[in-house]
């Protein structure tokens, strides 16, 4: 899941960021459009831009990317747009996420050392597992969809106790824990 969130990802700041910002955070130039509800009104809005564009006076602010890019991409990068975190969504969880994240990094030594029994390192994951879900969960969005693409999430979804599960989880969290600060 994580793979196709990223190849959306790629597209939007490809194509959009240049004008939009980088991962949907406008620096004032075009709207942010992570606050672009969630909902039919902000799908038919957003793909009626998504169309045509938007031009004043002969001047194309914004090219229209039907042809440039079609369909699916459009839903892609709405998709993208609308699972953007809130600002400051995960402050309330910086500490909690960074314990987590030092903890797999022992799992990762421990993994390494191969001295500590598998189900007490499956265990462990486990209990790392269900703190993410709970993050994951309460992480909000601008946009008013249910589920933000947050460090929590993919970390959740990356994290198994096998030794690339508990790496790629470790780095999700660096990242997010990162660009937080
Ligand atoms: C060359 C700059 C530029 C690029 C590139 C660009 N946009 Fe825009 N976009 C704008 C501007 C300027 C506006 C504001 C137009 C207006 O006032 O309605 C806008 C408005 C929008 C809106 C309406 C937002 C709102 O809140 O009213 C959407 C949706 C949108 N763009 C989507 C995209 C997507 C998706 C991409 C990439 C595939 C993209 N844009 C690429 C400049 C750009």
């Amino acid at each position: 899941m994580w793979a196709r969130s990223g190849a959306r990802r790629t597209r939007y700041n490809q194509n959009c960021a240049r004008c939009h910002g980088l991962e949907a955070v406008s620096g004032g130039l075009a709207p942010d459009l992570r606050y672009l509800e969630a909902n039919l009104d902000g799908d038919e809005w957003y793909i009626e831009r998504y169309r045509h564009g938007y031009t004043v006076n002969g001047v194309t602010k914004m090219p229209g990317y039907d042809e440039l890019l079609g369909q699916k991409a459009a839903w892609a990068i709405r998709t993208y747009v609308e699972t953007r975190p809130d600002d400051g969504a995960l402050d309330d969880f910086l500490d909690q996420l960074a314990t987590i994240r030092d903890g797999l990094k022992n799992i990762a030594e421990k993994l390494v050392a191969g001295t500590t029994a598998y189900a007490d390192i499956s265990a462990k994951v486990d209990t790392y597992k269900t703190v993410l879900r709970e993050v994951a969960n309460q992480v909000s969005t601008a946009s008013g969809a249910p589920a933000a693409d947050s460090a929590a999430s993919r970390a959740y979804t990356a994290l198994d106790a096998s030794a690339e599960g508990v790496a790629k989880a470790t780095e999700f969290l660096t990242v997010g824990l990162s660009v937080a600060q």
